[in-house]
């Protein structure tokens, strides 16, 4: 192997035992204070130039893992490295700094653009507050950058309502572009547009991964999306990585129960591993009350008495494929 080939493939990425708890009443002084568990001790890493897919029923916690990996929201404890430093020692102005290297994009465009910007003048902002390039070469900057996001350069000027959906996302990639990041964080990033929208945005998404050398950690609750757009792939269940490998045997073959069922739910996928759809009893337990135990014993088909009492560890079971669960 090459130094280039070697520098190519560190861990841009290590998170390790991330956990971010909620108060539920009160400040932390309040004696009857409960906690929402809502990110409970997550572990994995991130090779430059991977897109790690993050899958989970709705409140398992993907979102507030996102934020807490990129100290949106301070981590209750953990360690996040990021290039080799934990960013958890980070002071404020490094962590400024940070959010340069690491964006975020969400679900909602409309909600996160100032629409009393004109699209031309919010990316001129962004580009002037974190002097990306000098002051004259602003606008063709972000003209390009309009231009390498599928967008009309000539439209710097409009305002994001003379935007669609799908042009309103395009506006949201290109103002995370426009600082240069290195890693960037897919919140339901195409959740919100119509499927032919979607699968626009995922091809611009894998599009300027190779052109601006990005990762991403891509976030959300539809499977087809993940599969196409996705290297790995990590199954959350009540704040918890249940499973992660490599996309084609987290699809083909997953190991853990709950994957299997979540998995079962997919019809082309369902096809491919030739499996019963597998429907769970109950509902996902609350994070505040979480079961003992494999918290996924009170709904998992495959459940015996140890999984009531004893926690599974989260190992190795073949290379590079992590499951927590006692019978893998
Ligand atoms: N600020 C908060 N205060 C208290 N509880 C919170 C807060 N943010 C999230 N939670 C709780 O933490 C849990 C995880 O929420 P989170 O939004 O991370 O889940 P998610 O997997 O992103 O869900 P979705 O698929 O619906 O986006 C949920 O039970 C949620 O209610
Ligand atoms: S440890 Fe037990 S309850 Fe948990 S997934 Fe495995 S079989 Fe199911
Ligand atoms: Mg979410």
């Amino acid at each position: 192997m090459t130094i280039a080939e070697v520098t190519n493939y560190q861990q841009l990425l290590e998170v390790k035992s991330l956990k971010k708890y909620f108060s539920a009443s009160g400040g932390v002084l309040n004696k009857n204070r409960i906690d929402v568990k809502a990110v409970d001790g997550v572990s994995f890493t991130v090779k430059k130039g991977e897109t790690l897919g993050i899958v989970g029923e709705s409140g398992c916690g993907k979102s507030t893992m996102g934020r807490a990996v990129m100290h949106l929201l301070e981590p209750t404890e953990g360690e996040v490295w990021f290039e080799g430093k934990d960013i958890s020692k980070y002071s404020k102005r490094q962590l400024r700094e940070l959010r340069k290297d690491i964006q975020i994009i969400f679900q909602d465009p409309f909600g996160s653009l100032n629409q009393r910007m004109s699209v031309g003048a919010m990316l001129s902002e962004i580009v002037r507050i974190h002097k990306i390039v000098p002051r004259k070469e602003e606008v063709t900057y972000v003209k390009k950058l309009l231009g390498d996001v599928g967008l009309n350069p000539d439209h710097y000027s409009r305002y994001p309502h003379e935007f669609s959906g799908g042009q309103r996302q395009r506006i949201s990639i290109a103002r995370a572009l426009a600082v240069k990041p290195k890693l960037i964080i897919c919140d339901e990033a195409v959740s919100a547009l119509d499927v032919s929208v979607q699968a626009q945005v995922l091809n611009l998404l894998q599009r300027l991964k190779a052109q601006y050398q990005l990762t991403y950690i891509f976030i959300s609750h539809d499977l087809s999306v993940v599969k196409h757009i996705s290297d790995r792939v990590g199954v959350m269940y009540l704040g918890e990585l249940i499973e992660v490998t490599d996309k084609h045997r987290i699809y083909n073959n997953p190991q853990h129960p709950y994957t299997q069922a979540l998995f079962s739910a997919i019809p082309d996928v369902a096809v491919q591993g030739k499996k019963e759809r597998v429907i769970l009893k109950g509902d996902v337990p609350s994070p505040l009350n979480i079961p003992t135990g494999c918290r996924f014993h009170t709904r998992c088909p495959l459940a015996q008495d140890i999984c009531k009492t004893k926690k599974p560890e989260f190992r190795e079971v073949e290379e590079k494929h992590n499951v927590a669960c006692h019978f893998v």
